[in-house]
Order: C-alpha cells, then structure tokens, then sequence
C-alpha cells in the first residue's frame, strides 16, 4: 500500500524532514503536484494548527495556508490573539491533490481519500513528535479525523478540549496534550453565513489560545 514510511529519515530535526519530504513518492500525489509543502514554523512552537493538504497557492509557493484560506485563517488567529509567529503549521497531506476543470482547466481542490491520509500520516506524527506542541488544533474534518479518528464530527467536536491520544498522551514536562477542533478556513470563506462561521472559527481558537495559558 501507499506509505511514506520509507522515505522518512532515521534521525534528525525539522530540517532533514522537510528535506526529505521533498522526495518522497509514498502515494501518487507526487506525480502531479509542484512540491511537497511541509509544515512551516518554529520547533519550539506550542501550538501546531493542521489542515487537510496544500492548495493552488501553497502548491506554488511551497508553504502551507499561504493562499486565501490562509489570508483568513491569519486574520482569525490575530483576532483571537495567537501570533502566527509562534505556530507550527502543517497539513494531513502534503502534496495538493486537483481536478482540472472548465475553460481556463484551472485546478480544482479534490479531497485526499483515506489511503493518501495513512500514506502521508508519518510525516505529521514526526512533525508532531519533532515540535511536541500543548495544543493542536484540528482545521476541520480532515484534520480531525486524522487526529481524533474516524467517528470525529466537526459539528459535535468543535471548540473544546480534547486530550491528543495516543503515545502517552502527555507532554515531556508531564502536561496534558490536547487537539481543539474548528471550522477548515475554507468551509468559512464558502459559507452562506459567512459572518457568523468566521466567529465561530474564532471562538474555537479562543478556545485553543485559552489552553496556552
Ligand atoms: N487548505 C489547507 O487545508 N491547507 C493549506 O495549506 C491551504 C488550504
Ligand atoms: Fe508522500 Fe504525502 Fe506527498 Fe503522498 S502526499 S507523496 S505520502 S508527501
């Protein structure tokens, strides 16, 4: 099956991953897709947000949310009084999966299936691992389900603490680990109610801002 086990390094910090990850060939999405983006931010962050892979813009660019998801989501964290330059940012997947579609074939998003999630997942539990962050926070369904499992709801999950399973679920200084789950940026920006979902992306971030203490 699809796995990117092999192309990870045995040692090593966030640097040699990200250089690793640029080659890796775990599942398909390689072959169409620019480059690998990875995650973006300090080691040390305490705080690691995950979305569920790159789009057109971070496919150009090579970094995540960069893009008009991202424009929103740095407006959000300001709001709730997070510093993005203290965040980890990273994705479930790595690679920007795309339809071409109308006149212009401009690329169009398509969600990554099950077997590229498990493929791309050891890129994100080394990532988690690297950085040992108090809170994730789950950029919708995706990221939830990648998190929290497969009966994960964003509608019934969202905007509490819930503790990070697996591992220890415990942080080095003995802390719990927690994921808050919210809205994916892109679900606020193609919401009829736009106004009332960003709130809520805030509030949900609130949420996670209030765990750092
Ligand atoms: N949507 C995501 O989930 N991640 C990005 O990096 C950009 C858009
Ligand atoms: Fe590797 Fe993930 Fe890209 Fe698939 S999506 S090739 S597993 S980095």
């Amino acid at each position: 099956g699809y796995d990117a086990t092999p192309y990870l390094p045995k040692r090593g910090g966030l640097p040699a991953h990200r250089q690793a990850a640029a080659e890796c060939r775990g599942c398909p999405l390689f072959e169409d897709a620019t480059r690998t983006v990875f995650g973006k931010g300090a080691a040390t962050a305490r705080i690691v947000f995950v979305g569920e892979q790159p789009g057109d813009q971070e496919d150009k660019q090579g970094e995540p949310f960069v893009g008009p998801a991202g424009r929103l989501l740095d407006k959000a964290l300001t709001e709730a009084g997070i510093d993005r330059d203290t965040t980890y940012v990273t994705n479930a997947v790595k690679h920007f999966k795309f339809t071409r579609a109308g006149p212009g074939k401009r690329r169009i998003h398509k969600a990554p299936d099950l077997r590229e999630l498990t493929a791309c997942r050891p890129w994100l539990d080394a990532e988690l691992h690297l950085v040992r962050p108090d809170v994730v926070v789950a950029l919708g369904a995706t990221a939830g389900k990648a998190l929290l499992g497969r009966s994960f709801r964003v509608t019934k999950d969202r905007g509490t603490l819930i503790p990070l399973p697996g591992e220890d679920g415990q942080s080095p200084d003995g802390e719990a680990r927690y994921v808050v789950a919210t809205l994916h940026p892109s679900a606020v920006l193609r919401s009829d109610d736009r106004e009332a979902a960003y709130a809520g992306l805030v509030s949900d971030l609130e949420v996670a801002a209030r765990a750092l203490g």
